[in-house]
């Protein structure tokens, strides 16, 4: 299991603080806003972290390509129940697996994700992790376990849009959101994966430009790369 490193600072602030000012854009599906006080050396440095480490490609899977790649996780994922509030878990309200032998058209889908999001220096995990967020499920912030996963996380979304929450360990009054879509793919590399906190927030702070996006259950289907030989965190 890709173990997930709690960041107790971020869990606390991004249910209270809601001084949230000066939205810009940065391209179509990310949005980024400063706080008040907030300046802008460090809106830029955050900028400069992002730049072409997040990803997020619309309608990178069919209807069908869902619906097929649904029916393979769905018996899988029907054998567990959704875990419910635990005060150290970086999830609520999920259930996951992982899964290392697909369907022939399964694989054709992976193997176009694989071309998208990874190079032929990345060795990948053998497995797809699978995470089936229930209606009111949400991930708390963290970073993905340096030990287990290399530099590149791609992420299938099956059945509801999300937003996905990125924070900087450092530069935290900068919230980058990220609008994922269903059947998107998003592709987080390098800085992002490394020094920012990520997050799915849940139903009812899923805004996007004012309006509530309708976050219903979701499956993410995570493909990684293992972690680097003697790897350098490249930005
Ligand atoms: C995780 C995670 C994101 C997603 O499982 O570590 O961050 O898209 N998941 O479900
Ligand atoms: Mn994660």
């Amino acid at each position: 299991m890709i173990l997930r490193k709690l960041s107790s600072i971020f869990i606390s602030r991004c249910f209270i603080r809601r001084a949230v000012t000066i939205p810009s854009k940065f391209c179509d599906r990310v949005n980024i806003s400063a706080e008040k006080g907030c300046d802008g050396e460090e809106l830029n440095a955050v900028k400069s972290r992002i730049s072409g480490n997040l990803l997020v490609s619309d309608n990178f899977i069919s209807e069908e390509e869902e619906t097929m790649l649904y029916d393979e996780v769905r018996a899988l994922l029907e054998k567990r129940s959704y875990q419910n509030e635990h005060w150290d878990d970086a999830i609520h309200g999920y259930r996951e697996s992982e899964k290392e032998s697909w369907s022939k058209s399964c694989m054709i889908v992976f193997k176009r994700v694989k071309e998208a999001s990874f190079d032929s220096s990345h060795t990948l995990l053998p497995y797809v992790h699978i995470l089936d967020l229930d209606s009111k499920g949400f991930i708390k912030p963290h970073i993905d376990s340096v030990k287990f996963c290399g530099s590149t996380i791609a992420g299938l979304s099956l059945l509801s849009p999300s937003i996905m929450r990125f924070r900087h360990e450092k530069f935290n009054r900068v919230t980058i959101d990220a609008l994922l879509p269903r059947r998107s793919l998003y592709i987080c590399r390098n800085a992002i994966r490394y020094e920012f906190t990520h997050e799915i927030l849940p139903p009812e702070l899923s805004i996007w430009n004012g309006d509530i996006i309708g976050r219903c259950r979701r499956i993410s289907l995570m493909l990684r790369c293992k972690p680097e030989e003697n790897s350098v965190k490249a930005t």
